[in-house]
């Protein structure tokens, strides 16, 4: 099978499959004609290997407890040493159900009660969420955005809040929602280095690791000299392959006291990975995807160009960050001069659903997200909708 233009051009019909971009939206809202831009999944079809492992589960005809073993790990071993260079153990990867799920782990692993936990706003929602929703406190570190709209960290405030003792611990999101940045080697040396100097731990959410465009590459925190026996990694098949529904991610910690910590705290709560399916179509997503993720890749990079013509063309007062990574666009359109209500509810009655930036922080006043990962038929009509409420 070609993974071509026309392949994701098809896309598929997910109206009535439970999912909650459109079925929930549609629940929400009861409006059938909205199109929906918004949660972090995609349009397309998954893998084909992985439809092919799914139906090997259901012909079993019998789904009792189950196992996971060495095979699941090593499949994301290799898988990452394949795609990303990274040297992975099998011995410092632990399975779990979500990646926030394993984020709120590895905090409480790594942090006390009562600690501050430094992030950089505008930020991926639920970050703010597992840290408040586990008695530590939020500790932002807002990026600064330059005159071409590109994201950076700041360093120097950064350090001033670890020195302090603010914030004890930090949160990263590599590559960035919504900012879509790919970090650089020297801008994660650099947070390493901090950490290392205050003695921090790092917890990096890397789930959309797959998704960086050229030239632009991925380099996990796990590659950056001094980093693994401070940092906690998170990652997942699952944004990758459009499998989140069936709920599995991984924890990987090669500092084996903050990983018993971790694995008995899962223990003690009940929190267990690794039912029959998905498993089998995450060994499969890992072992036998590699051309349909390419293919993705380079549907992906063409949408993302498509959107920037589209939006310098017809809305030149929305300024689009520039995208290195993720199928997520952040769209600043505070030049528009409305509150966010006003700016929400002309989308509303334009019929599209997007993410409110205010979702990110307070940082995303003014800004929209808008999720690219669907067929450019789709994307064209959202535009053209959105163009007259924001051209
Ligand atoms: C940065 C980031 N982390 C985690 C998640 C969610 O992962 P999960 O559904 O496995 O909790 C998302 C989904 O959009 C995300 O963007």
């Amino acid at each position: 099978m070609r993974f071509d233009t026309a392949y994701f051009d098809a896309g598929i019909r997910r109206i009535g499959t439970e999912c909650e971009k459109w079925d929930g939206m549609i629940a929400e809202t009861g409006d059938e004609t909205m199109i929906p831009m918004w949660v972090a999944d995609m349009d397309f079809p998954s893998p084909p290997a992985i439809r092919d492992a799914l139906a090997d589960v259901l012909e079993r005809g019998t789904w009792g407890y189950t196992v996971s073993g060495d095979a699941d790990r090593q499949a994301l071993c290799d898988y990452w040493a394949r795609r990303h260079s990274v040297t992975i153990e099998r011995e410092s990867v632990l399975l779990s159900p979500c990646v926030v799920t394993g984020l709120k782990l590895a905090l409480r692993a790594v942090t006390k009660p009562g600690d501050g936990v430094l992030i950089n706003p505008p930020v991926y929602g639920p970050f703010f969420m597992s840290i408040r929703s586990n008695g530590r406190k939020v500790v932002e570190s807002p990026l600064v955005c330059g005159e071409d709209g590109r994201y950076t960290m700041d360093l120097a405030d950064m350090e001033g809040k670890l020195a302090s003792g603010e914030a004890k611990a930090v949160m990263l999101c590599s590559p960035h929602n919504p900012c879509g940045r790919a970090w650089s080697e020297e801008e994660l040396t650099a947070v390493v280095a901090l950490c290392r100097r205050y003695g921090a731990p790092i917890v990096c959410d890397e789930i959309h690791a797959d998704f960086v465009y050229a030239p632009n590459t991925h380099h996990s925190i796990l590659t950056i000299p001094g980093a693994r026996e401070i940092a906690v990694m998170l990652c997942a098949a699952s944004k990758t392959f459009n499998v989140a529904g069936l709920e599995q991610s991984a924890i990987v910690c090669c500092n084996e006291a903050v990983r018993k910590a971790i694995a008995e705290d899962m223990a003690a709560s009940g929190v267990k990975a690794g039912n029959a399916f998905a498993l089998a179509a995450t060994r499969a997503a890992y072992t036998g995807c590699d051309a349909w993720l390419d293919g993705l890749m380079d549907y992906l990079a063409g949408s993302r160009d498509m959107v920037a013509a589209f939006v310098a063309e017809r809305m030149p007062r929305v300024r689009l960050t520039p995208l290195e990574a993720t199928y997520l666009m952040w769209l600043d359109c505070s030049a528009l001069g409305f509150t966010q209500d006003e700016l929400l509810a002309r989308i509303r009655a334009a019929h599209v659903k997007v993410n409110d930036g205010l979702f990110f922080g307070e940082q995303g006043r003014g800004f929209i997200r808008l999720n690219i990962g669907c067929p450019r038929s789709q994307i064209l009509e959202a535009l053209e909708r959105l163009a007259t409420v924001l051209g």
